[in-house]
C-alpha cells in the first residue's frame, strides 16, 4: 500500500502581515472568519458595523482592540496599512467598496453581488480604485480539498473523468434572515461553493446546464434543490445535485465530493452539512486500484471547511500583500467567472421555463 502520509493539511505559517480590519460583525464573521483568524494567528484591528452592538459583542469575544463607529474613522486611521475584510450582505458589498481608500487589499464574502451585473459593477469599481480584491469563496481551501490538489498535483489518480457533489441533507435556511423573499437561494448562496471549486480545480467549463426546484413547505423562499451539469467534453462528466430539504431524520442524510480519475478516487464526507451548523465528523477517503487487494483507505483530517477553510482565503491575501504571490488565487478577475457560471445557471433555467409555460 503506498505511503500517503505526507498528504495532510497544516495551518500555514502566516509571518509577519498587516492586521486584518472587519466590515460587518454577523454570523459568518463569528462563526468562521475570527475562529479561522485566531487559529492562524493573523491579527485583527479593529472592527466595524452598522449594527454597533454587533460589533462590540464580537471585539470582546475576541479582544479586537478597536470598534469603529463609522466608516469614516476606520478608512482613516487604517489607510491602506491593512487586509480589509468585507462580511456584508451580498447586496451591499457596492455600497462599502467605494468607502475603502484606492489601492487597499480587500477579502470580499461570497457572493460578488447577487447577480452578474451587480458582480461586473463590483470587478469595475475594484478595477477604477485598484483595489487588490479577492473573494472569499473558502472551499477551494478546505483542508480536505488542499489534501484532494495535493493529490491530483501528485498525479495520483490519473486522468480526471468523474466529479460528482451529492447532499441530500435538511438545511435550516430560516438562519439567513436575508434570504427570505430573495429572487435566488440555492445555487447563488450554497451550490456557487461547488462550481467554484470545480472551476478551481478542473477550470472552465465550455457550458453549464442547471435545473432548480423550490419546496411545498417552504413558499417564502426560491430554489432549494438544484441538478447542475457542468460540460467537460466527452469523456468527463461533472455533476451536482442538491437536495436540502430531506427532513426525514440522518438515517439517509449524505453529502460528499467524490473525484473519479483512472488510476484512483476519493471521496470527501462533508460532515458539515449533515446537522448543521454542529455537523458531524469530515471523511476522507481514497482508493488506488494498483494497491492490491484493491481497498478503499483513510486519511486523518485536521480542520474542516469552516472554518479552516477560512484561512485560506485570507492567506491568498496576505501573500500578496506580502508581495509572496502576484495576486491572490480567489482574486475577483478570477471568481467573477464563477459568478458569470452561476448566472448562466440561472438564465438557462429560465429559458427551459418559459418552454414549459408555451407547451
Ligand atoms: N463563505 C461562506 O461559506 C459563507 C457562509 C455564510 C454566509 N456567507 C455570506 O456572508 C455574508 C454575511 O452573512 P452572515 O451570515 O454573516 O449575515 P448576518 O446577517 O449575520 O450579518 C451581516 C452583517 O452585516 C452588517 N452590515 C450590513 N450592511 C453593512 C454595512 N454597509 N456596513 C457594515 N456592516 C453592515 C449587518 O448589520 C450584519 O451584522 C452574506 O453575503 C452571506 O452570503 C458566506
Amino acid at each position: 500500500m503506498k505511503d500517503l502520509s505526507h498528504i495532510r493539511f497544516e495551518i500555514p505559517d502566516i509571518g509577519d502581515t498587516s492586521p486584518v480590519v472587519s466590515i460587518g460583525a454577523g454570523g459568518i464573521v463569528e462563526g468562521a472568519h475570527l475562529p479561522a483568524y485566531r487559529m492562524a494567528g493573523i491579527p485583527v484591528a479593529g472592527i466595524f458595523d452598522i449594527n454597533q452592538e454587533k460589533a462590540e459583542k464580537l471585539a470582546t469575544a475576541f479582544h479586537i482592540p478597536k470598534v469603529y463607529s463609522t466608516m469614516q474613522e476606520l478608512t482613516s486611521e487604517n489607510t491602506t496599512n491593512c487586509i480589509y475584510d468585507v462580511a456584508v450582505p451580498g447586496s451591499k458589498i457596492i455600497d462599502v467598496l467605494p468607502l475603502l481608500p484606492d489601492n487597499s487589499y480587500v477579502l470580499i464574502q461570497k457572493p460578488m453581488g447577487e447577480d452578474e451585473g451587480q458582480a461586473n459593477a463590483i470587478l469595475d469599481l475594484c478595477r477604477s480604485k485598484q483595489l487588490v480584491a479577492g473573494i472569499n469563496f473558502q472551499m477551494r481551501y478546505a483542508p480536505y480539498i488542499l489534501m484532494l490538489k495535493q493529490m491530483l498535483a501528485e498525479k495520483l489518480l490519473g486522468e480526471i473523468c468523474d466529479l460528482e457533489i451529492y447532499v441530500n441533507v435538511y438545511t435550516p435556511w430560516h438562519m439567513w434572515d436575508f434570504l427570505k423573499g430573495a429572487a435566488r437561494v440555492e445555487i447563488l448562496y450554497h451550490s456557487i461553493h461547488y462550481i467554484d471549486l470545480i472551476r478551481n480545480v478542473l477550470g472552465e467549463p465550455r457550458s453549464i446546464y442547471a435545473r432548480s426546484t423550490r419546496h411545498p413547505k417552504m413558499p417564502h423562499l426560491a430554489e432549494v434543490k438544484s441538478n447542475i451539469i457542468m460540460d467537460y467534453g466527452d469523456m468527463l462528466r461533472v455533476n451536482i445535485s442538491t437536495n436540502h430539504i430531506h427532513e426525514f431524520g440522518s438515517h439517509n442524510q449524505d453529502a460528499f465530493v467524490k473525484v473519479e480519475g483512472t488510476k484512483g478516487a476519493v471521496k470527501i464526507k462533508l460532515g458539515l452539512l449533515m446537522n448543521y451548523p454542529d455537523g458531524i465528523p469530515d471523511v476522507f477517503e481514497y482508493v488506488l486500484p494498483d494497491d492490491d487487494p484493491v481497498e478503499w483507505h483513510q486519511l486523518p483530517l485536521q480542520g474542516s471547511w469552516f472554518p479552516h477553510g477560512f484561512i485560506g482565503t485570507m492567506y491568498e491575501m496576505i501573500k500578496a500583500k506580502q508581495g509572496v504571490i502576484p495576486h491572490p488565487d480567489n482574486s475577483v478577475e478570477d471568481c467573477i467567472n464563477t459568478m458569470r457560471l452561476v448566472e448562466q445557471a440561472y438564465q438557462q433555467q429560465n429559458s427551459v421555463k418559459m418552454l414549459d409555460e408555451d407547451v
